[in-house]
């Protein structure tokens, strides 16, 4: 990686871009110097019933722990996203959907987006749900997906939702973790040309755990297994009640969503955003990070499932009246030009994906690429893992045809918006590099310790004062909530992250350095690999590492040690495999299955997960002293034992 490579910022985005080089520098220096008025003056963005006197109340130390943001103001999320604009764009797009099949398509106007929220909204109020009730949804990628996400905000009620990839085991977890009563599904999704059967995963996880209510939009129209008195038909409902439902005036702090993610041991966590700090961030960082103005077209490609989908597919766009697209299918279908086919159809000036997603198409060639016009980009984004260079800079030559800048934006689910990026008309970008932090937000790294690292340098990365967008705490846990991010390096928040500070002040993260692995940029815990094998019963132990994959980023590579008497076989490793698929749900499904006769632990029975991962990198000069184990037999044994 070279530090050197620098694309200075575009004139012309110098000249025109909401943020400019001075305006940045300025907006740091007053984010330092008054960060009470500073954001005041960002939350002035929105709309709210009662504007709020306290700013900020927030300690990261034990005794005195909060974060509170703009905690006596009152605003509806919704109205925000949709009334207000009403008055001058009621006609202006505010959703593209774009479906699976190249020959469906939508478009929804903010006047149409406000009675089909407010129906929604009558529909859950109709059934009972109530102000502070959780809602879990488990939806495909179609319009009803936003449309129940604003509903809830409109009512007061918190959603969760689980991405429509994970399992009935998964899903189940989670609605019983926030006690939730509602679901809200589809009979099925439709992805690459494929159905995926969530209402029989509603059906199946609800074996498990029971709720009052199920409701079922219509995608597919498929024949779908129904339980009277509990499934609720979505359509014939919510044409019977009224398109208008008045909204909830809630407080700043008020719970807006939990969204489910994975730590690095036991089972996932509920994170908690609440209403105004949350929107204030989405918001904001949406219209600086990609320089947005009302009438551009923007394209997240994130399921609605992962946070991406949340900030910048659903909040963050329609805060700003922006017209947000939404794509319910996958990059390589019907053929790999597909993402580029929909820029073109729907003319999208700004498109933010993942680096997984450029990686496996890059590996494509250039034609599906240059197949299609393009004309329309002027910016492009990535975010979820780090990008290597070289996929950038076939993102900016190939994709971008060297004119739009990209934003390779950090952040994080527990952070609700971008906190390291580029802005487009302000930071010259190096391939490879989030560069520098947004205004107003303090990085420190460090050792392992916890000691600061100044200069150039290389450690652990923590924020040392949050930021509105900060999630609040895990739900039902906050003990839990303070020990994961705030008691590692006590009076900061510990991103979980490795980073590196380059001499020009520029961050490049260099991945997780906890037990997360990022596999195409979904988070997975190791540990949740593991409870899910040796579930299994052939399966006596199980240790899971991260390695680097090509078009993954990391990969899944897991020991595993089978009974005594069991037979390793590639049969056996196949069913491994779909076992872990159907315990979590196909992205956890290990891509490397390693027989292991035993596992490197010390005397104390920790396993030694550093050699494991060196073992897996096929780093085998770099294992390191293992004088200390308890059998170090066991690691020449594994060595020997690596799959071809
Ligand atoms: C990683 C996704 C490098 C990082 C928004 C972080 C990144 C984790 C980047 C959070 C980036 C995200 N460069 N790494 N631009 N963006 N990450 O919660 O390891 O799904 O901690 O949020 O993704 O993943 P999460």
């Amino acid at each position: 990686m070279s530090d050197t490579a620098i694309y200075p910022v575009p004139e012309e985005w110098a000249r025109t871009a909401h943020v400019n080089r001075a305006r940045y520098e300025n907006a740091c220096k007053a984010a330092e110097t008054d960060p009470e008025g500073f954001w005041r003056g960002v939350a002035e963005r929105l709309e709210w019933t009662a504007f709020p006197t306290r700013i900020k109340d927030v300690s990261f130390h034990k005794d005195d722990f909060r974060i509170r943001w703009f905690e006596d103001g009152i605003l509806n999320v919704s109205v925000n996203c949709i009334d207000r604009h009403l008055p001058e764009r009621r006609d202006d797009v505010a959703i593209i959907w774009e479906g699976d099949d190249p020959a469906e398509s939508a478009a929804i106007t903010y006047g149409e987006l406000h009675a089909a929220v407010c129906r929604f909204a009558n529909v859950l109020k109709k059934h009972g749900v109530n102000r502070g009730d959780r809602v879990t949804l488990y939806m495909p990628m179609i319009p009803e997906a936003a449309y129940a996400m604003l509903a809830c905000a409109r009512i007061g009620a918190v959603h969760s939702v689980v991405f429509g990839g994970f399992s009935p085991d998964s899903l189940a977890g989670r609605i019983e973790d926030c006690g939730s009563d509602f679901v809200i599904t589809a009979d099925e999704g439709l992805r690459g040309g494929k159905t995926i059967p969530l209402k029989a995963n509603v059906d199946a996880a609800l074996e498990k755990v029971s709720v009052r209510s199920v409701l079922v939009v219509r995608r597919t129209g498929a024949d779908v297994a129904w339980v009277e008195g509990r499934d609720i038909d979505y359509g014939p409902e919510a044409a019977s009640v009224e398109a208008d439902c008045p909204p909830e005036p809630m407080g700043a702090e008020d719970p807006l969503f939990i969204l489910y993610t994975s730590g690095s041991t036991g089972k996932p966590k509920g994170v908690l955003h609440t209403t105004g700090g949350y929107l204030v961030w989405a918001a904001w960082t949406h219209e600086v990070t990609f320089d947005y103005r009302p009438g551009q077209v923007f394209w997240c490609t994130a399921d609605v499932g992962w946070v991406t989908g949340h900030s910048y597919l659903v909040y963050g766009p329609l805060a700003n009246a922006a017209t947000t697209v939404m794509f319910e299918g996958v990059p390589n279908y019907p053929d790999h030009s597909r993402f580029w086919q929909v820029v073109d159809k729907h003319r999208v000036e700004i498109f933010y994906t993942a680096p997984t997603a450029l990686r496996a198409l890059m590996r494509e060639g250039d034609g599906p690429v240059k197949a299609t016009s393009r004309s329309s980009l002027r910016l492009l984004g990535t975010v979820g893992e780090p990008i290597n260079p070289e996929a950038w800079r076939w993102y900016h030559e190939v994709v971008g045809e060297g004119r739009c800048p990209i934003v390779d934006t950090w952040w994080q689910t527990e952070t609700g918006g971008h906190l390291i990026t580029p802005l487009p008309g302000s930071t010259d970008l190096k391939p490879g590099s989030a560069t520098l932090p947004l205004p107003g937000i303090r990085l420190q790294i460090v050792d392992a310790e916890g000691h600061e690292l100044t200069g150039p340098t290389e450690g652990n990365l923590c924020i040392t004062d949050s930021w509105p967008g900060q999630m609040r705490t895990l739900y039902g846990d906050d003990q839990r909530f303070f020990d994961t991010y705030f008691s590692t390096y006590p009076g900061r928040y510990f991103t979980g992250d490795g980073c590196r500070r380059d001499a020009d002040g520029y961050y490049w993260i260099t991945g997780r350095v906890d037990d997360v692995i990022n596999v195409s940029g979904h988070r997975m815990g190791t540990a949740e690999v593991e409870s899910a094998l040796v579930l299994h019963p052939y399966v006596a132990e199980a240790a899971v590492v991260g390695y680097p994959h090509d078009i993954k980023g990391q990969g899944i590579y897991a020991y595993v040690t089978l009974n005594a008497g069991v037979d390793a076989h590639d049969d056996l490793r196949a069913e491994l495999i779909k076992h872990v698929r159907g315990e979590i749900g196909p992205i956890a499904a290990p891509d490397v299955i390693h027989w292991a006769p035993g596992l490197p632990k010390t005397r104390s029975g920790k396993i030694m997960r550093r050699i494991l991962r060196k073992i897996a990198e096929n780093e085998l000069g770099a294992l390191g002293d293992t004088s200390t184990l308890a059998d170090p037999g066991v690691v020449d044994d594994l060595v020997k034992g690596r799959p071809a």
